[in-house]
């Protein structure tokens, strides 16, 4: 069964990652990202991206949630919200979908406008035939549906 939310889970998600792209540390692209990743366990995990005077140390607001989460000992992750300031839905770059993807194909991806507008996926849909921990021979670690 898929993963799903609420509309009040989803609407709490669209605007922690919007309030989260106000802490975005990025003074090289200016490009502010945000966002709120919520855990089976109910708790929701802000990230924002932090970039760094050596380019390539820049880290994404999606994996910047993520590691929060995982770092505080959550990893069923159930949804993940993402706001810029862009007037398109901008999505998770080519390293945050392989890195999300660690923690499961079904978690929702909630793209956002900053008008309010929001469209949702999946990390499955975003990285179709991934290589996974499935692939090593170990299960990947994933929320299940609610009965
Ligand atoms: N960025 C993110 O935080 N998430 C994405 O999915 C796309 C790119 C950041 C990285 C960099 O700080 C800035 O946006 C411009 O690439």
């Amino acid at each position: 069964m898929p993963l799903s939310i609420t509309d009040e889970q989803r609407d709490t998600l669209i605007a922690m990652a919007a309030e989260a792209k106000t802490k975005s540390y990025s003074p090289y692209s200016k490009f502010r990202v945000g966002a709120a990743l919520l855990t089976k366990s109910g708790n929701i995990y802000t990230g924002c991206n932090v970039e760094n005077a050596s380019y390539g140390g820049a880290i994404c607001a999606e994996r910047t949630a993520y590691v929060k989460a995982v770092s505080e000992g959550d990893k069923y992750m159930v949804a993940l919200a993402v706001a810029t300031d862009a007037n398109a839905f901008t999505s998770p770059c080519g390293i945050c979908r392989q890195f999300v993807r660690e923690f499961g194909t079904s978690v929702i991806v909630i793209l956002t406008k900053p008008n309010g507008e929001f469209k949702e996926t999946t990390v499955g849909d975003l990285l179709p035939d991934s290589f996974g921990p499935d692939d090593l021979g170990f299960e990947t670690i994933e929320a299940t549906a609610d009965e």
